[in-house]
């Protein structure tokens, strides 16, 4: 069986959305599109909100969000407890991100100009691993953070 993936992003998105969910398609995926599809204006945490609680009720391998810049979709996720959203520049940091954070979502910009293709930075991210050891330990702590509590 597939491994799925749930995508979502605002107006800015669909462009890119619709290639990456291609190229993940390509992969092997499932990609669940939660939208939107046109480029009427939405706000742009309340597709990080649809994707992370869809994400949350299991069976996602990932996710990956899209808006204009990737600042303020990748913002809003990280705000949800248990989401742990990367926005790499390029290649080295989404291998990186899975690699040592364990990025359970991938943010990405449609006006921004990477210097290497979407899909090469989603590939790498697909083709790292998660490293373990003293990442895992710096990964628990930065779970603990969403605890935190000001005295
Ligand atoms: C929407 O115009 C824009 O603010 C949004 O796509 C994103 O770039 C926000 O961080």
């Amino acid at each position: 069986m597939s491994e799925e993936v749930v995508i979502a992003g605002d107006h800015s998105s669909p462009e890119l959305k619709r290639r990456l969910s291609r190229y993940l398609e390509q992969r092997g995926y499932q990609v669940d599109d939660l939208g939107v599809y046109n480029s009427d204006s939405v706000n742009y945490a309340e597709f990080a909100e649809k994707a992370c609680l869809k994400y949350l009720e299991g069976g996602y391998a990932f996710g990956v969000l899209v808006c204009g810049t990737g600042i303020g979709i990748s913002i809003s996720a990280n705000k949800v407890r248990g989401i742990r959203c990367a926005l790499p520049q390029n290649v080295f940091a989404a291998g990186m991100t899975k690699k040592h954070n364990d990025a359970n979502f991938i943010a990405f910009g449609a006006r921004i100009e990477y210097s290497e293709s979407p899909e090469e930075i989603l590939g790498a991210y697909l083709d790292a691993a998660f490293e373990g050891g003293r990442h895992a330990i710096r990964v628990e702590y930065m779970m603990g953070l969403e605890q935190l509590k000001p005295n």
